[in-house]
């Protein structure tokens, strides 16, 4: 069985306040990019798990027991009382600590293949309930369609977005803790931000301007960390025909918005020549209805 792990985007991320125990409460338009980590898993006695791919080394070189995928496999096994084990196999495509929630996308997409694999039937809510216990973007890269998201990742409402959009993903190959970037916006004493009110794009338009009162309120305490965001967030503003650049959840990726696919190659191309040794990927937006791409395959 095989399926792909999708790159996740915060469109837009406010706080909103901070919990007793610290973590920060957030409303958020979380989306998924058509390019993402492929899942690859077959029958084994126990719980394996092998990473290759282009990020492989900055994960294989952690301990097994703190990777999210081992751990949400394990966590179904346990919790389930699953007599069979699985291979999985990694394909790491996503820059690893980047913001584009990679490892909890992977988590996410774990839990839904062995739920299938494994038969257990459980419900999506269940899931999602499971994978909150291992990380906070999980339940919206279980349900990984586009959704307002609120509370501190657990409340999760899908979002019509009938549109198609170029995204130019870029990324200075440098990965950020998000608890160091979190903390760090705590330190800066920004007050919290007050609540938008949205439940419909009538379209292309609405959503603009919709985005455009809004912010990452991470961006800051990211830009802080790693100064090359602002750089890169300058050059997409200046000198790219995008609709809006931003970074993603705790970064260091910034994202571009394009209407026009061929406007989004142009940048691409002049940002790959301007930032040589970055990450830099073009993909779309996926619109939460297209089953093909986000389908689990046999
Ligand atoms: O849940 P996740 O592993 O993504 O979070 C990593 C860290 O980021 C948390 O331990 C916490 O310090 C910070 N965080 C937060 N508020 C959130 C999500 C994460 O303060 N809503």
């Amino acid at each position: 069985m095989k399926i792909i792990a999708p790159a996740k985007l915060n469109l837009f991320l406010h706080i909103t306040g901070r919990r007793d125990d610290g973590y920060h409460l957030l409303e958020s338009l979380f989306v998924f990019t058509s390019f993402g980590d492929e899942i690859t898993i077959t029958s084994a006695d126990t719980i394996s798990l092998t990473i290759n791919g282009p990020f492989a080394s900055i994960i294989a070189c952690e301990k097994i027991e703190k990777n999210l995928v081992y751990r949400a496999a394990l966590l179904l096994q346990k919790k389930y009382a699953v007599k069979q084990g699985a291979h999985i196999i990694l394909t790491k495509n996503i820059p690893v600590g980047a913001g584009l929630g990679g490892g909890s996308s992977d988590a996410a997409a774990v839990l839904k293949a062995l739920n299938q694999f494994w038969q257990l039937q459980i419900d999506s809510e269940t899931l999602a309930t499971m994978g909150l216990s291992l990380g906070a973007d999980i339940p919206a890269c279980i349900v990984e369609k586009p959704a307002l998201v609120f509370g501190i990742g657990d409340q999760v409402t899908p979002i019509a977005f009938p549109f198609s959009l170029s995204v130019l993903l870029i990324n200075p190959n440098k990965s950020l803790s998000t608890p160091m970037v979190f903390q760090a916006y705590k330190e800066t004493n920004t007050p919290f931000s007050a609540s938008e009110h949205i439940n419909r794009f009538e379209d292309l338009n609405t959503l603009f301007a919709f985005l455009k009162k809004t912010r990452n309120d991470l961006e800051a305490a990211a830009i802080q960390l790693q100064p090359d965001i602002q750089i890169i967030l300058s050059t997409l503003k200046q000198n790219t025909r995008c609709e809006l650049a931003r970074m993603s959840g705790s970064g260091a990726t910034c994202f571009a918005l394009f209407r026009n696919h061929d406007e989004a190659q142009s940048a691409e191309k002049l940002l790959k020549k301007q930032f040589p040794h970055y990450w830099i990927f073009l993909s779309e937006i996926k619109n939460g209805h297209d089953s093909s791409r986000r389908g689990v395959h046999h």
